[in-house]
């Protein structure tokens, strides 16, 4: 077991198509964002284990002995994908948890609590452990926040319990993980994200492994290299949703009316193909139509989107609003609500922007305001870079930067969380 704190952060993601589709085997296109979640690990030697999420108003603790007197048994993995429904419904009892309806502050708890029994389960005796987990990233908006949250957890709590190597050489201020040990933090994380979400198709925490831009399919993935520079708007419209809820919804649909659905999956699949098609085009020989194609093809997907019933009338409003300026827009992750978002065209930019109507900018400024109440530690938000952009994404040359990371422990960071002074008033630097 690790002595020293450890300090991971991990990205949020945005699909650019593929969703829903994906969790049936569809092709999925997918970019991480510049947007982070953190996580701080100390160990402790006061015989608890504390999880601390101040984004959802998070604080628990449990004694390590009681913990440590449970049959974990029930956690081994047998053949089967984990954690099972018997497994969870324990843990539930475990965290004191309503059997029925769990919301996400409770999902979050949970999917806490099977990591770090399942994980560290294997040491003789359960670490104490203090653990703080803070995000740039509006919780239950399609942009991965459950992902990254997973990812952080399982990337800390393997290093702390020495089943994957510590990156941060002597000197280092950010390290990544050797691709075997990536594989680990994306295969435990689809377990933490399981526990969340039920069945989801791992391209969440897939992105926020690995970063960069990715095509994902039915565990397989691939980088996007030949990516253009593209300007995406991303709205955040704040309305509420499960994103189990719309997952289970299209499922249904689909056992329902199998001959009408199973088509519009098809269909969704050959968007994504289409679409990966003229990225890489435009790549090697740009020309002004691949746009029309682009904005074509996120049109036909968010109809489609509607007919598999996750539309919502707030995404339809972003829709009509910027299809009145001449932009094109879809949903992007569950939909229901969450985020939208909207190709501008090059060079057009700055003009398309100032045409956008006050309630459009209003919608684009809610994502703004939601990551700035986020917040990050004050020290954290210096080594951040000072040109975040929350409105505008920009998609070119996706950065292996973007994966999940380790840093090195400031230690205002420690001084500032253990003086109880609240770490997490000052906000990034936004433009
Ligand atoms: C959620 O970000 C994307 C969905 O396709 C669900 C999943 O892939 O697990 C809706």
């Amino acid at each position: 077991m690790l002595s020293e704190a450890l300090l991971v952060s991990a990205p949020g993601k945005v699909i650019l198509h593929g969703e829903h589709a994906v969790v049936h085997g569809k092709v999925a296109l997918a970019v991480a964002l510049n947007l982070r979640t953190f996580l701080l690990l100390r160990p402790q030697s006061n015989g608890k284990v504390s999880l601390n999420l101040p984004n959802i108003g998070i604080k628990q603790v449990w004694d390590v002995a009681g913990l440590q007197l449970l049959d974990t048994n029930f956690l081994e993995q047998g053949d089967g994908p984990a954690p099972t429904p018997e497994q969870l419904e324990k843990l539930k009892k475990v965290a004191g948890l309503p059997e029925d309806g769990v919301g996400t502050e409770g999902l979050a708890v949970l999917a806490f609590l099977y990591l770090y029994l399942a994980i560290c389960r294997k040491q003789r005796v359960l670490p104490s452990l203090d653990i703080v987990v803070w995000s740039e990233l509006p919780p239950g908006a399609g942009l991965g926040s459950s992902a990254a949250y997973s990812v952080c957890l399982v990337a800390a709590l393997l290093t702390a319990c020495e089943n994957i190597t510590n990156p941060l050489k002597d000197r280092d201020a950010i390290s990544r993980w050797s691709e075997e040990d990536l594989e680990s933090i994306n295969k435990w994380a689809y377990e933490g994200e399981r526990v969340i979400h039920g069945n989801p198709s791992g391209v969440d925490n897939a992105v926020s492994t690995w970063g960069g831009a990715l095509r994902y399919q039915q565990g397989k993935m691939s980088s996007l290299k030949r990516l253009p520079a593209l300007q995406i708007l991303l709205t955040n419209t704040k309305v509420p949703r499960s994103t189990k809820a719309l997952v289970a919804g299209v499922r249904s649909r689909l056992l329902k009316f199998p001959e009408i659905v199973t088509p519009l999956l098809t269909s969704i699949d050959a968007i994504s193909l289409e679409c990966e098609r003229v990225l890489g085009e435009m790549v090697a020989a740009p020309a002004p139509e691949q746009y029309l194609v682009l904005e074509e093809l996120i049109d036909m997907n968010q109809h489609h989107l509607n007919a598999l019933g996750v539309g919502h009338t707030s995404l339809d409003q972003l829709c009509r609003i910027t299809a009145a300026h001449g932009l094109h827009s879809k949903l992007t992750g569950a939909g229901g609500g969450g985020c939208g978002i909207t190709l501008l065209k090059p060079g057009e930019t700055e003009a398309q922007r100032g045409y956008l109507c006050p309630e459009q900018q209003t919608q684009a400024s809610n994502l703004v305001t939601a990551a700035a109440e986020a917040g990050v530690p004050r020290s954290l938000s210096n080594r951040l870079s000072p040109a975040i952009c929350l409105k505008e994404q920009s998609l070119s040359r996706p950065s292996p930067n973007t994966a999940t990371k380790m840093h090195a422990v400031d230690r205002d960071i420690e001084a500032d969380t253990e003086l109880g002074n609240d770490p997490f008033l000052d906000t990034v630097c936004l433009q």
